[in-house]
């Protein structure tokens, strides 16, 4: 699949991306939950847009790059719309059965729950800064650069809070019964970060073809 094959690549492959987390976790059981499978799944696109983001801002500032407008936005669309509208929405569920089963993780669902809810004003602002670099080329940067690395440092510490903390207490905590209604729940939502009518893999497959090779997977394809 593409996204293997990306992270395959080497766009995720960062000692930060949440990846590093998932094999202690797992190590906790082998049950196998189709709930947090599409939870680490969906991690693991947004890690590798981030990290693709991350290495393109490099890229840029050191003169390897020329600035390839459709694939950043493209990315802060991707950045902006996919975690909102189908990984939080999963994750606030976990959440909050998580809170009626323990109060030692209220510390980390306290700064994770207020970054779901600001979430909409913190890519808002990675939407202004890219058209701002947009509309003022070369000298507005570092603007959008300064703002991409905020949002993304951010993002690292949040997706490693979930795979560290989260997760591995949730799969610890709730019954079979809570995990069975959990993944009907979800599965009637739909296969993981795909959204409606494909709408997400297919943003994301553009991405990942569009990114210059070795971002990218490096086909050259557009689809
Ligand atoms: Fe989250
Ligand atoms: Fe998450």
């Amino acid at each position: 699949m593409l996204l293997d094959r990306w992270l395959g690549a080497g766009a995720g492959a960062t000692d930060d991306a949440p990846g590093a987390a998932d094999s202690a976790a797992k190590s906790r059981t082998d049950q196998r939950i189709p709930a947090i499978e599409a939870i680490r799944e969906e991690h693991r696109a947004i890690a590798a847009i981030l990290s693709a983001l991350s290495r393109i801002l490099d890229g840029i500032e050191a003169g390897r790059l020329q600035p390839d407008v459709r694939l950043l936005a493209g990315m802060v669309e991707y950045i902006a719309e996919m975690p909102d509208k189908l990984h939080h929405p999963k994750e606030d569920r976990i959440f909050s059965l998580l809170r009626s089963k323990t109060s030692d993780l209220d510390g980390h669902l306290d700064v994770l729950e207020a970054q779901h809810h600001d979430s909409v004003p913190a890519t808002s602002h990675l939407d202004r800064a890219l058209v701002s670099y947009i509309q003022g080329g070369a000298e507005a940067f570092a603007g959008f650069r300064d703002a991409a690395r905020a949002y993304i440092a951010d993002e690292w510490v949040h997706l490693n809070t979930e795979e560290e903390h989260i997760l591995p207490a949730a799969q610890r905590l709730f019954s079979a019964q809570e995990w069975q209604d959990i993944n009907a729940d979800f599965a009637r939502n739909g296969d993981p970060w795909s959204g409606e009518g494909n709408r997400y893999a297919d943003l994301f497959k553009r991405i990942a073809h569009q990114a210059p090779a070795p971002i990218g997977v490096g086909d050259g394809a557009s689809g």
